[in-house]
This record gives structure tokens, sequence and C-alpha cells, in this order.
């Protein structure tokens, strides 16, 4: 679950060792805007240099931070901020240097998040780099060098080269002065952006005669207290030569350029004309404005503008640059060319994860959070909006929660025992063309619980034990299976108490509670006891444990132990037992009946007579 906390604006004063202008600047304020902190601090401070009270701004106990892991995820510039957990504290790790991070780009600023785990919660920090006045403006030659025409009528203008000043706001570039003199006055003009450009206006007309050579220095100054400034020294030769100036054909030129273009690529061309004809005639271009490795190039001759360097539209959306056409006699022109840089789909968006639990158990409700994951796309538009997926047949779904985070949720139940283990893919897409996408695999590993009872291979069973067994015989074994794992699937057998002919049922048999071998535990006898039912329950070492029942049938065979028993004519002692016969007794004359019996069953229990001793075989006869 992503939480994101709001809590009221704090501003805290920090007073540092510092310089007097920096104590200006050290002004720490921190305040949250739609969930996030935002600190502010200047730049160039030391390391270890206290930014904010993290835990004291997210209102969370030390001890939260603790627990909870907290740590600093997926800033690009994460290399210049550490959170001191222990302290709550997040402080400078590498001196910043507002120019190097940001460039021209103001405000200039960066931001990571602070994750905290169990449950997991996400905060953002923004942290502002406010300028510090560190440069001083510079221009790019000691000298600039010009020939100006004797006959140059008052009101002529002199484009001069800029300065640069890679500061920001006030620091930047403010003003430039000329020496005093009595022939020129300066002029300022100032781009759409607030680049200042130095003109100088022929106020008194120059006389070779009297002053074939002047010098003056321009000075451009920045804003900052104390002030840093930069110097040129301008040279001019005045020349004998009669002349008019260059005139550029448009004020404004526009362009448009690819990100990416290689180089050489075409720009357009600028023309400025010349009245004059021959060598004065004669104009030469120059851009006037320009960076260390800028990415155009003009043609001294020709005007044209063609690449040089790399365009990336991540960093520049747009170039205005200013084009000087100068004659040979030192006479300029001022125009602007517009380059706006088209966005191409060159990054691929970048997945991160920032929390995942690799296991989780099968009993998580749908909606549990599995992961959280950062997608960044550096392109713009179409080209960097994100649409992220899953495996559409597996049992998880992505849902977005802070700006370029989403979380894996659980869709559904998971069951152990169909699917073990997942590999998801998630794969993020832009909406670009052509369209770019990339992908991450997470390993999850479900893990058991006791959902599923043993389950007996049959529902019943039946034996048979022939009587007069020893006691201790193995009658047969019984055995259920459990599709849990471990101590889920670990499985005790037992025999339910019941009553068998008055006696327990574990004074006929026994069970063995590990292999379900079913032991008698006495002789039986077939004349006493024909057959034994119980129920054995199956139960395994899950918490609670579960169970299933199966029925016992035994059946007592019979074996001929018990011999007949002749109950009449009943025998005393051993004493004969006399019968009387008639002397008249015919044949077939029923002298007496015998009667005998057996306990045992079946055969075991038909009985067959025979005379066994007769003093006179041929007088007798058992039927
Ligand atoms: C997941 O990926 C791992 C590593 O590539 C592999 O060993 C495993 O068999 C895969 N599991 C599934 C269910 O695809
Ligand atoms: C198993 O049998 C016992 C005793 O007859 C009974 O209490 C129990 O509920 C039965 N268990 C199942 C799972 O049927």
């Amino acid at each position: 679950m992503i939480q994101v906390r709001m809590h009221e604006c704090l501003i805290c004063l920090l007073i540092l060792r510092t310089p007097l202008w920096q104590l200006f600047l050290v002004l720490l304020m921190a305040f949250s805007i739609d969930g996030q902190i935002r600190y502010s601090i200047p730049e160039e401070m030391k390391k270890g240099s206290i930014i904010g009270n993290v835990a004291q701004d997210l209102g969370l106990d030390l001890s939260r931070l603790r627990s909870g892991r907290a740590r600093i995820v997926s800033g690009e510039s994460n290399q210049y901020t550490e959170l001191k957990a222990d302290k709550g504290i997040l402080v400078v790790n590498e001196k910043i240097d507002r120019e190097q991070l940001c460039g021209e780009v103001t405000p200039c600023s960066f931001s990571f998040e602070i994750i905290l785990e169990n449950p997991i919660e996400l905060h953002r920090v923004t942290v502002e780099i406010l300028d510090v006045n560190d440069h001083a403006p510079t221009f790019k030659n000691k000298s600039i060098n010009l020939e100006i025409s004797e006959s140059a009528t008052t009101g002529s203008h002199f484009d001069l080269e800029s300065a640069y000043d890679p500061d920001a706001g006030i620091y930047s570039l403010q003003n430039y002065v000329l020496s005093p003199n009595d022939h020129f006055v300066l002029k300022q003009h100032s781009n759409a952006d607030g680049v200042k450009f130095p003109v100088m206006i022929l106020q008194k007309s120059l006389d070779r005669e009297l002053n074939p050579h002047v010098s003056l220095k321009l000075i451009a100054v920045d804003g900052g207290t104390p002030q840093r400034s930069g110097t040129v020294n301008i040279e001019i030769n005045v020349l004998d030569a009669n002349d008019n100036p260059p005139k550029f054909s448009q004020l404004v030129y526009k362009a448009v350029v690819m990100e990416n273009a290689p180089i050489g690529t075409y720009i357009t061309t600028v023309n400025a004309s010349d009245a004059d004809s021959g060598s004065d005639g004669l104009v030469t271009y120059s851009f006037s404005n320009v960076k260390r490795n800028f990415a155009f190039v003009i043609d001294s001759f020709s005007g044209r503008i063609t690449v040089v360097g790399s365009i990336d539209y991540e960093k520049d959306k747009k170039f205005e640059i200013r084009v000087i056409a100068k004659d040979q006699g030192g006479l300029t022109d001022a125009t602007k060319v517009t380059i706006d840089v088209l966005d191409a789909n060159d990054n691929a968006p970048v997945i991160s994860i920032m929390s995942f639990s690799n296991t989780v158990s099968e009993d998580a409700p749908p909606g549990t959070t599995v992961g959280v994951f950062n997608v960044k796309d550096a392109d713009s538009d179409r080209n960097g909006q994100i649409k992220c997926s899953v495996e559409s047949n597996f049992p998880f779904k992505i849902q977005s929660s802070l700006t370029d985070y989403y979380n894996l949720l659980l869709d559904s139940y998971l069951d152990r025992e169909t699917t073990p283990e997942y590999n998801i893919t998630i794969t993020a897409m832009d909406h670009g063309s052509p369209l770019l996408s990339s992908s991450a695999v997470l390993y999850l590993k479900v893990s058991d619980v006791n959902d599923n009872p043993p389950i007996f291979e049959n529902p019943n069973y039946s034996a048979v034990i022939i009587e007069n067994n020893n006691p201790g015989l193995s009658v047969f074994s019984m055995s259920a299976r459990d599709s849990d794992r471990n101590q889920n699937a670990k499985i005790s057998y037992f025999l339910e108490d019941t009553v068998v002919g008055g006696s327990p049922v574990s004074s006929y048999v026994s069970i063995n509670s590990e292999s379900g071998v079913i032991q008698a535990v006495r002789s039986f006898d077939y004349e006493q006891i024909k057959q034994l039912v119980f129920t054995v329950r199956a139960q395994d070492g899950g918490s609670p444990p579960l169970s299933s029942n199966a029925t016992v049938k035994i059946l007592i065979h019979d074996q001929n132990d018990n011999p007949p028993q002749v109950l009449y004519p009943v025998q005393t002692g051993g004493s004969m037992v006399a019968e009387m016969v008639p002397r008249s007794a015919d044949v077939g004359y029923l002298v007496t009946k015998v009667v005998a019996v057996d306990v045992d069953s079946g055969q075991n229990a038909w009985l067959s007579y025979k005379l066994q001793k007769a003093t006179d075989r041929a007088l007798f006869e058992v039927g």
C-alpha cells in the first residue's frame, strides 16, 4: 500500500559559518505540495550539511524509519544526498553545482523517493538548488577588433559580442557598461528569453586624421553582491573608406530540427546584402552568443547554418541564435534565428523495481501488493506516455499510484497446489512511433497454507484375519495423501475410539501412526468375534490440522479348531453306555441316535459318523 502524507509547512533557519552573502540564502524551507516534500538549499553546500529533517517533515518516528528500512530510491541525482536514517535527516553527500546539474534550466531541482517497507510507503522529496553567484560573466575573446570608416554616419550601430554567465536569475549577466569616450554610446537589446546584447551606436563622427585608433573597454556585470564582472577590449581602426552597412533580408529566421539530427544536417541560410561593391560589399557571418560545444555552426561566407553537435530534445527544446553580419568596413547588422527541436522517440521506458516480496502466501487476498516499481521515459508527450502491463492469464494486475509509480497487485486468489511459482513479466510501453518498450521479470514463489485435508486412497478398507493368529500380526497398511507441503502434508494415523463386543477397539488392533500399518494386538477367536468395524483418522501437521476418515472392516475367518462333541448318548466317566436290543429285532431296527455338535462354522462344522470299534462289524451300522 502506498501512503502519501500531507503535513504542514515549516521553515527552519540554519545558521552556518558561511560568508555574509550566503547567510541570506541559508534559509531552508520545507513544505509539501500534493504529497511531496520540497527543500530549497543553496548550491555548493559542504558534504554533511543538513538539507532537512525528513522524519519530522513526514511525521514518522525514528523507529518506523528503522523498521521500514527507509532508504532513497530512484533518483537520477541521488548521489547528491544521503538519508541518515538513524537521525531522520537528509544531508548533502556531494557538493552540488547548480550550473553543472541544470545548465540554463531554472528553477533547478531534482527529485527522488524515500521508500519504507512493512507496509510499503513512498514519499517524494524534491530538492531545489538555489543559485549562488559563483561565476563571473566572461567574453569569448580577449578583444574585439573593429574597422570603422571615418565616413560612418552618426547613428550607425555596431553589434558586439555578448558575454556569458552560467548563473541564473539575478546572478546572471545583467548589464553592459562601455568605458567613457567621445564617440560611442552603448545600447542594450534583449531577446524574449531575457538574454542581453550590447550594441554600440556612433554618436560623434570619427576622424582618422585626428585619431586613427580608438581603444575602449566593454564591461559585463552580473547582479550579485558583490558584483562579478568580465571585460573585453574593443580596438577600433578608423578607415578612410566610404561604406554602406549590410542588411539582413529577414528580422527573424525560423527553422526546425529533429533531435539526434546527424552532423551536417542543414538548418537554414541567413543572408545580408550590402550595397557596396567589391571587397567592401563582402559580408561575413558569425554567431554572437555561443556556448561551449554549441550544436550549430555558421559558414562565415555563405551564412549556411548546419548541425555540428548532438541535439537532445530532453535538454533543449528550442534554440535562439543571434547572427551578426559584418562587412569589410566594420559595419554590422544582426538577425535572430530560432530553431525548434522536435522530439524523437529515442528513449525506451526504464523500469526500476523499488520493492518486491519474493514470496506470497496462497491465502493472500486479491488486492495484496506484491511489488512497487517505477517507470521513467525521458521523451515527451506521446513518446513519453507509458502503459504498463502484465501477462493477462496471470492473477496479477498493475495499478498506478504516484506519478511514474506502479503497484503490482494480486488480482485473484492463488493456489500453490496448481501453480507454485510465477515468472511475472512486467512490460512498459510508450506511445511513440516506433513504439519502444522494456520489460522486467519477477520471480514470485507462492508459500503453502494448510488448505488440503489428507485423502485416503479408498474410503473403505476390508481385510481378513484367520483366527488363532499371532498377536502382533500385521494385517494391512492404510495410506492417505496430502497435496500441501512439508508439515502441512505430514500425515499421522489414529484409531477412532469405538467399542467392539464390550471392549475398546484398541484392545483388538493398533495402527502405527506414521506408517499406517494395522496390527492385531491379540489372537482372535472366530467363535467369539466374527468381524471388527472401526474408523481410522488421517490428520496432517498443519495448524490447525485437517483430517479425514476411512472405515475399516476386518473379517475373522474360521479355523477347524474345535472337535465335534457327542451330546447323546451322555457319557459318564469312562463307562460304556448300554443299549438294550430285543432278540427279535429286525434288520434296520433303530438302536439309538448319536447326537454330536461342532462349534466351528461351515465345513468345519459338518459332521459325519462311523463306527470305530465293534465286536461284530456285521451286526450294526451307523448313518
Ligand atoms: C522461472 O524462471 C526461472 C529462472 O529462469 C526458471 O528456473 C523457472 O523454471 C521458471 N519458472 C516458471 C514457472 O516458469
Ligand atoms: C471422523 O470420525 C469422527 C468419529 O466418528 C468424527 O467425530 C469426525 O467428525 C470425523 N471426521 C471427518 C472429517 O469426517
